[in-house]
């Protein structure tokens, strides 16, 4: 493979030009200058995976809402990307990967954001992701520590996505029923949610991803020395997710979630095994839990539908328990 081969096929994808851009790939540079807003601080994330999904262009998009979603669990807002991939140029047909190149850039513009570069490298499969550099304000923006007790917990995607890939993956009877649901939900960006945090002046916040609803949760209520009570009947679920989850479609990571999180959690009796599996799914680019004074939930949650957001309040933050547990399930 000539080495230039990959290079050719992010041709005209990538240089953009805007004021913000000093210089940059359009001039064949290796490293773009980009102005950045005085008083904003600088937020950084990185992300990239294998296909979840079979259509490239679409796995380029999720690929991209999901490096997006770190900015905008902080309450930042995306400002530059650049790409990185993975590809087998040797085996796979080029086109492949300028989709998923279109797609990614297609996100990132959605986002607001400019795309000023990225790295290639020839690889036995696809990975392909963003690194992200956002702004945020440096006195308002959200993290895993700031859950206080009397929070309303409100979540923004619902959770499936991880039985839903792996049905695809095992070619699933369905499995493009099951794709356009992935899709759907997790080429969606967390921008809505992400604007709430700061409008609203939100302390707490993170995005679902593999460690699933439970683990990240647990990771709040952990660094906000809080416990978390889950109405496990209130989260909304992916079409499918609960009949796959049944026949036992839940990815191993999911199940490594779920034991690394059973001497935190407490699950109330009779309820349904399938679903609280559902609630340690590992998800691609999930939705945000934001925790929101119970006073302000009303405010936040129409705020959102307006701008045609799902949110729905899950659960409630409460005073750390004496026996050490974290998150009860109810
Ligand atoms: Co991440
Ligand atoms: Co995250």
């Amino acid at each position: 493979m000539a080495p230039g081969d990959l290079e050719q096929a992010l041709l005209g994808l990538q240089f953009e030009s805007d004021e913000r851009i000093l210089t940059g790939m359009g001039n064949s540079e290796d490293a773009a200058i980009v102005r950045f807003p005085a008083g904003k601080a600088l937020v950084q994330t990185l992300d990239f995976f294998t296909p979840i999904v079979n259509d490239p262009y679409r796995f380029g998009q999720i690929a991209a809402a999901n490096s997006l979603s770190d900015v905008y669990a902080m309450g930042g807002s995306p400002y530059v990307a650049m790409n990185i991939v993975c590809f087998p140029i040797a085996t796979m047909d080029a086109s492949v990967l300028r989709e998923i190149l279109r797609g990614g850039l297609h996100k990132v513009q959605e986002a607001g954001a400019l795309l000023v570069g990225g790295h290639s490298i020839q690889d036995k499969e696809i990975k392909y992701g963003l690194s992200v550099s956002g702004i945020v304000d440096p006195e308002n923006y959200a993290t895993n520590a700031g859950l206080r007790p009397g929070d309303a917990l409100i979540l923004t995607k619902p959770i499936g996505s991880g039985v839903l890939a792996t049905a695809i993956k095992g070619q699933w009877e369905g499995s493009e029923g099951f794709e356009e649901e992935v899709f759907r939900w997790a080429s969606r960006l967390n921008r809505v949610p992400g604007e709430a945090v700061a409008k609203f002046g939100l302390r707490a916040a993170t995005d679902i991803t593999g460690f699933g609803l439970g683990g990240h949760a647990l990771e709040m209520a952990t660094a906000s020395d809080c416990s978390i009570r889950i109405d496990v009947l209130s989260v909304p679920l992916m079409d499918h997710a609960l009949d796959l989850a049944r026949v036992g479609l839940l990815p191993l990571g999911s199940h490594a979630n779920k034991h690394f999180c059973h001497k935190t959690v407490e699950a109330s009796a009779g309820l349904d095994p399938v679903l609280l599996d559902l609630m340690y799914d590992a998800q691609t680019s999930g939705g945000m839990l934001l925790g929101v004074p119970g006073a302000q939930a009303a405010d936040v949650l129409a705020w959102m539908r307006e701008r045609g957001e799902m949110a729905v309040q899950i659960g409630i933050v409460e005073p750390p328990r004496l026996d050490g547990k974290r998150l009860s399930l109810c």
